[in-house]
């Protein structure tokens, strides 16, 4: 039923949203404001497959074929015939709202809406078109060809068939789903990542240990890839205080207020991995923890 998928915005997850869907044979149409984007996204998977390619786990045609069923566009029109979109732009409610109301006017009825969307409320974002039982959020995790999961969110309108059909391309995929119920920010995933970074930043505070020690404490003590300010870097300081920002403000809870250290990492520029220096100092050969 979905051949032809319209992915909006090419940054690093709409580029990795686009590779998988065509790694999988769909026809993707990936969309930005500017070609600029367009060509990074296009080069960046270039890159990747040039790797697998070195290591003998993908071959020049499986490339040309990959690559040949991205088709690159900065005009919302090209997306009028697709099954499917899933929209990746930046995390702003109200660009993603207009964004959606312009979509409607685009795209067939019978078109499934999807967003990527990190916390924000997909009731909001659907209430922008006049198709909420076809609109869902179906959330990837970065780098989306590699993370096996995919969260299908479910707004206050969303039908069971736009939800089993979600199902099916994420299982299409590889990847395997899990449905969230309600329409509540942070959703499942981003919710329990929030609140160990919570839990950090009191722990921290307390003067029960240090940032390395936390670190340490959720790697080898619980054996998670990274321990919360290694984490944190790594999503970027500034994601982390505006989604803690936006789940304090949308739940009214105060237990979900920002904390003043992670205001203050942010204030001095420090925003992680992409400027080389966070909780961290890369540039001065600090190594994850
Ligand atoms: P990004 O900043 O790397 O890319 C966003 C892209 O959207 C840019 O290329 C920008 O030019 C484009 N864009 C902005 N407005 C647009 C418009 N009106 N039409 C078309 N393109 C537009 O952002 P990233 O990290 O890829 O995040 C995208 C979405 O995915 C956000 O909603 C974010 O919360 C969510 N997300 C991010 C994850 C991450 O680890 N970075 C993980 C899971 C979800």
């Amino acid at each position: 039923m979905i051949k032809r998928v319209g992915v909006i915005g090419a940054g690093a997850m709409g580029t990795g949203i686009a590779h998988i869907m065509a790694q999988c044979g769909y026809d993707v149409v990936l969309n930005d404001i500017d070609n600029i984007y367009l060509d990074k996204a296009i080069k960046s998977i270039n890159t990747v497959l040039d790797k697998k390619i070195a290591k003998g786990t993908f071959t020049e045609e499986n490339k040309d074929e990959l690559i040949g069923k991205i088709e690159t566009s900065t005009n919302l029109n090209d997306l009028k015939d697709v099954d499917l979109i899933v929209e990746a732009i930046i995390e702003n409610i109200d660009v993603k709202h207009a964004l959606f109301a312009q979509l409607e006017e685009i795209c067939k009825p019978e078109t499934i809406f999807a967003s990527n969307t990190s916390t924000m409320s997909i009731t909001k974002l659907a209430s922008a078109t006049k198709r909420p039982e076809k609109m869902a959020g179906m959330h990837f995790f970065n780098p989306a060809p590699v993370m096996k999961l995919v969260e299908i969110i479910r707004g206050f309108y969303t039908s069971d068939n736009t939800v089993t059909i979600l199902k099916e391309v994420v299982r299409s995929l590889g990847k395997d789903s899990i449905e969230v119920k309600k329409d509540s920010p942070g959703f499942v995933v981003n919710r329990l990542m929030l609140t160990q970074f919570r839990e950090a930043f009191l722990v921290l505070e307390e003067g029960i240990a240090s940032i390395e020690d936390i670190d340490k404490a959720m790697t080898l003590g619980l054996n998670h890839p990274m321990g919360p300010f290694t984490l944190m870097d790594f999503t970027g300081n500034d994601i982390a205080y505006d989604t803690l920002m936006y789940m304090y403000t949308e739940m009214a809870m105060p237990n979900w207020a920002p904390p003043a250290a992670l205001k203050r990492v942010v204030n001095a520029g420090r925003l992680g991995n992409k400027i080389g220096k966070g909780w961290y100092d890369y540039e001065k050969g600090d190594k994850r923890k």
